[in-house]
């Protein structure tokens, strides 16, 4: 296994782009999809079985962590792989994101947020250094830079002092991060739903030569064109052979969409939420098992599937284990969706190395359409 952090660019069709990204503690196939394992855990799911559905990587939360079990206690214990038993690659968020989403009596200045813990009420205060120091405590493979992403619709002035003010904390988070060869560091791209922010953001991000780029600040309450808009004016912004994360990104159709814009890494707790609440992505589009259609209905979700959850259980089983409220229906359904995404990613990839990718999205598409009864 390699020393260093490296990205290669297997195939590409159009924009779409099949490519790996190596570093010492594993590879990551893209496009990639991470499942999302906020405070140490994929909710529902042992790790072993994530990894078994093709998993090459999954996210964990620089706020979540820090507030409970605490960044330094964490490394006592070893790291954040070795707490949780997840030997591979792992990227952890900066945590500017969850503060304003979470947290409490935020403060946002020149120097960093402050805010109240959502968990006890105690404040913290946390700087771009800050931040990087504990994803490094947490031994984050790919950590991202501290950054502040606003909600849509917002004002063009407003967007475009949080863009700039993200740049400056780049920066800070660069130098902090300093020399690791085995690991990687990444900006974030803002500037919300303006052409011209996301230009400048992305171009003065390429400036600062980092080992990869995220796009943020998006799936924030625009439309789904509306996004893809601004794919389509940052990804040819960026440089081709580093790697392109869309954060906090989203359905399969949000996937394919930017996949075919040039986007190499996702996470988002879909697929995890959604299980838990009662609903399921499958090959044919999205069931709610809460509905009493399902009642009496022998089948399973997707009997070609091989994940057990989605061939072995019958629809009726699924549904009264979600309106029991059972814990059982929401571990069936999540197992159920992470399958179906990371055999969505696979799908994805084995169509860009064919040169197939376009023809391919529109038979995925088409067979959501048509759904299953
Ligand atoms: N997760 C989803 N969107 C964002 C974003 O813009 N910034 C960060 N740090 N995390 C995100």
């Amino acid at each position: 296994m390699s020393e260093n952090f490296t990205f290669n660019l297997l195939a590409r069709d159009g924009a779409a782009r099949r490519g790996e990204i190596t570093m010492p503690r594993g590879t990551v196939r893209t496009p990639a999809f991470m499942p999302v394992g906020t405070a140490g855990t994929v909710k529902a799911m042992y790790l072993d079985q994530v990894r078994e559905l093709g998993s090459d990587i999954i996210l964990g939360n620089t706020y979540h962590l820090m507030l409970r079990p605490g960044a330094e206690r964490m490394a006592r214990l070893g790291g954040l792989h070795e707490f949780a038993r997840w030997p591979h690659p792992i990227l952890t968020d900066s945590g500017g994101f969850q503060v304003m989403s979470l947290a409490d009596l935020r403060k946002i200045t020149e120097k960093g947020v402050t805010f109240r813990s959502h968990v006890d009420g105690q404040v913290f205060e946390m700087s771009p250094e800050r931040s990087i120091e504990i994803q490094g405590l947490l031994d984050s493979d790919i950590q991202m830079q501290l950054d502040e992403c606003i909600a849509l619709p917002a004002e063009r002035s407003e967007i475009e002092r949080a863009m700039e003010l993200s740049l400056r904390w780049a920066e800070r988070c660069k130098t902090a991060f300093g020399d690791q060869p085995g690991k990687a560091m990444f900006g974030i791209v803002q500037g919300g739903d303006d052409v011209k922010l996301r230009e400048r953001s992305a171009q003065a991000l390429k400036a600062l030569d980092l080992k990869g780029y995220a796009v943020g600040g998006l799936a924030v309450g625009e439309p789904q064109d509306v996004m893809f808009e601004m794919l389509e004016a940052t990804c040819p912004q960026l440089p081709e052979e580093k790697p392109r994360y869309l954060m906090g990104v989203g359905t399969p159709d949000d996937i394919l969409g930017a996949v075919a814009r040039g986007i190499d890494m996702f996470d988002c707790v879909m697929p995890t939420r959604a299980g838990r609440h009662g609903l399921a992505y499958t090959r044919h589009g999205k069931i709610n098992l809460k509905n009493a259609r399902h009642a009496e209905d022998p089948r399973p979700l997707d009997e070609e599937s091989n994940c057990p959850a989605s061939r072995d259980y019958s629809r009726a089983y699924l549904h009264h284990l979600v309106r029991s409220n059972e814990a059982l229906g929401g571990m069936l359904l999540t197992w159920n969706n992470l399958a179906y995404y990371q055999s969505l990613m696979a799908d994805i990839r084995s169509a860009i190395e064919q040169g197939r990718f376009t023809e391919r999205a529109a038979e995925i598409r088409a067979a959501w359409a048509r759904g299953d009864i």
